[in-house]
């Protein structure tokens, strides 16, 4: 029988990789709470139209990478590729977004069917972040602000630098994307398949070509900034502006134009050089007409989500991680002294809940739950035998120094051991 393994590109984490998560999250929900964000939890499962009206129907996240199947009524549902498409949702379905401000945030898996390699998954996990019924430049610089500060806490704010562009309005937009149909039908020789394609759905993407043979044309292309309206263009050198006077290090990248339609005026990506071809570790935008485009009166939002595994692979390459040892190592020595040691075991933990206690429940001789209790790193070794059961009294055992071993009365080591 052939063995059962993961679906690729969903992976599991095992234990040592997780006191990097344990510490990516406890971080990310202080933050979040810190900056007056409430959070979100929606489904993973949702209509497939909400993605195909939301994320676009020509996008690649769409055409290619969603996991989509009839469910048994036939309705066509798919496993979330992100999470703005559902907090929208569920914002219009319990009435949250009209007139009010918002600012949520949220955790979880997100589904996409890419070729996996290095810091790209099948299944991965987003912090996401989103602000409804703002629509000051402001609120697209305090998620900038907001995510710096996690770099900063993280320690990896040296390894990350911010992009930053507009795609002004949806009018604004047309207007460009004819230029650009006119400007790459002139040099078809110059488009590689792919993009042939993109000219006819979806141009603007032409311009996130990583292809190296059309760097040349794409440089040379007409610039989305140049034919903006001055709005646009005065709130883009709004959002510089601020950028610059908080210090976050950004530069202006004018071909960032984002993969998902939802998005106007102000696009952001936070990137590294340390993790290969999936350098964006953050990404989002405004995306001010989506509200509207799913049904509800118009309502300015603005967001990002961060990939936790490409942060968490950061975390992994400054510094080691691991789970604290347990402050205590029980070893039970016989049939009574398990009935008597977990029964004091249980007062212990009732008395100091912090305490890290980890009982040996291998039995075996004193010898090898000895070298047990040493390897698992634990400060001290308890230890009760026939003889600690007929005197009432447990025996603690520093591992850690070269301190001789005491008797106690269960009263007086819970005292002793308070410290700890
Ligand atoms: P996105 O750029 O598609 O935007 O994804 C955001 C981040 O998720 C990426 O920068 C990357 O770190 C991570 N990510 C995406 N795909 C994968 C993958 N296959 N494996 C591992 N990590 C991945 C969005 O999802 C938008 N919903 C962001 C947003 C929120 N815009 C406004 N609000």
């Amino acid at each position: 029988m052939t063995s059962l393994q993961a679906i690729r590109g969903m992976n599991d984490l095992l234990p040592q990789d997780i006191p990097y998560w344990h510490r990516l999250e406890q971080v990310c929900r202080q933050l979040m709470q810190s900056y007056g964000y409430q959070e979100i939890r929606t489904p993973v499962l949702e209509l497939t139209a909400l993605f195909k009206r939301s994320v676009g129907e020509v996008t690649d996240i769409v055409e290619k990478e969603m996991y989509t199947f009839e469910d048994r009524n036939g309705e066509s549902v798919s496993l979330r590729p992100e999470g703005t498409a559902g907090a929208v949702r569920a914002g219009i379905e319990h009435g949250l977004l009209y007139n009010q401000v918002q600012r949520w945030w949220y955790m979880g898996p997100m589904f996409r069917h890419e070729r996996p390699q290095k810091g790209r998954y099948r299944q991965f996990q987003q912090l996401g972040a989103e602000i409804y019924g703002m629509d000051s430049p402001l609120s697209d610089v305090e998620l900038m602000l907001l995510s710096y500060r996690l770099w900063k806490y993280l320690e990896i704010a040296d390894c990350v630098v911010l992009e930053v562009n507009t795609l002004g309005t949806s009018l604004e937009r047309q207007a460009y994307r004819q230029q650009l149909v006119d400007y790459f039908s002139l040099h078809p020789e110059q488009l590689d398949e792919e993009s042939k394609r993109r000219l006819l759905t979806n141009p603007l993407r032409i311009l996130d070509s990583k292809n190296p043979a059309m760097q040349p044309l794409l440089e040379a292309a007409p610039q989305l900034l140049d034919s903006l309206g001055e709005v646009s263009r005065q709130r883009f050198n709004r959002v510089c502006a601020l950028l610059g006077s908080l210090k976050i290090p950004y530069r202006v990248n004018t071909r960032l134009v984002r993969g998902l339609d939802y998005y106007c005026h102000t696009v952001f990506e936070w990137i590294t050089d340390r993790l290969g071809a999936q350098g964006a570790i953050c990404a989002g935008g405004r995306y001010d007409d989506l509200v509207a485009m799913l049904g509800a009166k118009p309502t300015p939002a603005v967001g990002f989500a961060m990939g936790l595994e490409r942060i968490v692979l950061l975390l992994q390459s400054q510094a080691q991680l691991s789970e604290d040892p347990p402050d205590v190592y029980g070893i039970l020595l016989g049939e009574e002294a398990e009935s008597f040691g977990l029964n004091g075991i249980e007062q212990l933990r009732d008395a100091l809940p912090a305490l890290k206690l980890k009982v040996d429940c291998g039995g075996g001789s004193y010898k090898s739950q000895f070298k047990r209790a040493d390897k698992s790193g634990a400060k001290f070794a308890l230890v009760i035998g026939a003889d600690e059961v007929a005197r009432d009294a447990l025996i603690l055992k520093p591992l850690r120094e070269d301190s001789p071993q005491e008797v106690y009365r269960l009263p007086d080591l819970i005292k002793y051991l308070s410290q700890y």
